[in-house]
Formats: structure tokens, sequence, C-alpha cells
């Protein structure tokens, strides 16, 4: 089982980001716990800023990983883009957040992912990522 976990815009500065939201880790001492956690899985992590770099990630990965663990951030709320390549690869999306997105603003309540997806997870934290994983097995 070959796993990507993609994060979007922002999510680099966890750690130090609105910790009230998000909690006082990085993701990249989370990711040692999920490697740890999860022995069995080949997990692989990437995370980018812009758009057009988690449609590529979509688009490239199938045929590699049997799913992708997305949190695309602020994009959940704007991306035709990032939903249609959802749509047009047949790699399963499980769709993640860290907050309860709807326990926030109305802005925040819609998501170009969520149509296209296996399924949501929001608002156990960095836990909801280790869900999101363990959904897949
Ligand atoms: C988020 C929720 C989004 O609304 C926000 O823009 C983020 C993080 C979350 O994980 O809770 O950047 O996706």
């Amino acid at each position: 089982m070959k796993l990507l976990i993609l994060n979007g815009p922002n999510l680099n500065l966890l750690g130090t980001r609105e910790p009230e939201i998000y909690g006082g880790v990085t993701f990249l001492d989370y990711f040692e716990e999920l490697k740890a956690q999860f022995s069995s899985v080949e997990l692989d992590y990437k995370q980018s800023n812009h758009e057009g770099d988690l449609v590529t990630e979509i688009q490239k990965s199938q045929g590699v990983y049997n799913g992708i663990v997305l949190n695309a951030a602020a994009y959940t709320h704007t991306s035709v883009a990032i939903g249609d390549a959802i749509k047009a690869v047949t790699t399963p999306v499980v769709e993640v957040h860290i907050s309860n997105t709807f326990a926030r603003e109305a802005f925040r309540h819609n998501s170009y992912i969520s149509p296209n997806a296996k399924g949501v997870i929001l608002g156990f934290g960095l836990k909801s990522y280790a869900l999101a994983i363990q959904s897949f097995l």
C-alpha cells in the first residue's frame, strides 16, 4: 500500500500558524509519527503553496499511489481545477482537514474536493490524517 499525503497552502507553517486552531506540532514531526504508526504503509509527503502543483501531483498519482490523503487547505473552498483533477484520475482521494471547517466561517463550508472524494475526515486535529490513512487499510 503506497499513499501520498498532499498538503496545500500554508500547511508548511503548521506548528506556528494559528496554533489555537491547528496545534503546535510541525507537519514534518507529525509525519515521523505517522510513518512509525503505519510502518506497513509506504507513505510519501508533499506540500505546495501553488494550486497548479497540487493539480500536477494528483495527475501524477495515477498508477503510482493506491490513494491520496489530501488537505487542499484554502484551495478546498475555491479550486475547480483541483476538483477536476480528482475526477480525471482513478486514484482514490480522502479529503482531510485539521479543523472542523463547518464550525468556522461560512466560506469554509463549501468544498470542491468533497463531491469527488472517497470520503471526508475533518475536525480531529492532526489525527484526521491518521484516520484517513486507516480508511485505506
Ligand atoms: C484547513 C481548513 C481550511 O479552511 C484552511 O484554509 C486551511 C486548513 C484545515 O486543515 O483545517 O488552510 O484545510
